[in-house]
Order: C-alpha cells, then structure tokens, then sequence
C-alpha cells in the first residue's frame, strides 16, 4: 500500500527511531511492502520507515543502472533493519542528494567515501557490506533518517542548496 511521505517541518522526522525486536512478522514484512510500494511510486532511491511515520529502524534502498541518471551506480535493492555503519578511513565525497521528505530539492552533502554495514533483512537474515561511492552515499543518508537527520542538516555551505530544476535544468536527478 502506498503511504504519504512526512515532509521536512513534521518533528516525527526529528526523532531516534527504535530498533525491532521481531523478525520474519506478518507486521514487518507489511511494513517493507509498504515502504517498496511507497518508494516505487515515487520513483525513489531509498526511503526510510520514519518517512512514513513509523518509528522503527528500517530502511530500504535500491538503485538500478538507467540511462536517465548515467553517475548512479547500481545498488542492489536491500531491507535493511537495525543499521549499523561503520566508515572504512576517513575520505569523505561530496555529492548531490535529494529527500522524497524535502521535495524538489537538492543539496551538496558531504559522506564518507568507504564503509562497512551490517544488519538483517526482514527475516532476520545477517546483512554485511563493504561498499563505496554512491551505494556508501545512499546508505549513509537512509540511515541518517533513523537518527532524525535530515541531509539539509549536512550541506555546509547553503549556496549549494537549491530547487532541482533550478539547479539541473531538464536533468532528471534521484530522490531518496
Ligand atoms: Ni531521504
């Protein structure tokens, strides 16, 4: 079913979500179907449950190869509960994000380059990962939502921080 996306502004975007305690439930296999319709809808690269007003730590993501966004690295689709992330090194990237909670915007967010994640899938099944570049991005902003951080929050500079079409006119860009 899909769900409305909070906007940034409603606090429950602000909050810590708590971790789940039961896998493999009839509750939290609906809530990622949910979560994939929403986002699939959408058309977006990750969405979090906060976003959809469920205080749980659980995200989802997911990003295949598309000729309309020729920088996205592909990203295998991924449910990952009770995130753990722990940075390889301390490079960090700059890159263009967007938020299906912040529509129609984007901002120059600094990430670490490299890291390690570990968690489970909905079944409870052990996720870990070593990954870079955009899927490290795109992890490090979903999580990011689990701990009441919106990427508007990251931009150092807010002269990078502006209205999509504005800034990449006719140039289609991901929300996650
Ligand atoms: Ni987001």
């Amino acid at each position: 079913m899909i769900r409305p996306v909070l906007r940034m502004g409603d606090p429950r975007l602000l909050a810590r979500a708590r971790p789940v305690e039961m896998f493999d439930t009839p509750e939290l296999h609906a809530l990622v179907e949910d979560m994939r319709d929403t986002m699939a809808h959408l058309d977006g690269a990750g969405l979090a449950a906060p976003q959809i007003g469920v205080d749980l730590r659980v995200v989802i993501f997911g990003v295949h190869r598309n000729p309309r966004y020729p920088d996205a690295g592909e990203v295998p689709d991924t449910v990952l509960v009770n995130p753990r992330l722990s940075p390889l090194g301390l490079a960090m990237e700059e890159g263009w994000e967007g938020c299906l909670s912040v529509p129609g915007m984007r901002g120059l967010v600094a990430r670490y380059r490299r890291l390690r994640y570990d968690g489970v899938d909905a079944a409870g099944q052990p996720i870990d990962r070593t990954v870079e570049g955009f899927h490290a991005r795109v992890v490090q902003h979903e999580c990011d939502h689990l701990d009441g951080i919106l990427y508007p929050m990251r931009v150092r500079d807010l002269a990078n921080f502006g209205f999509a079409d504005v800034l990449f006119p006719g140039q289609p860009t991901l929300d996650e």
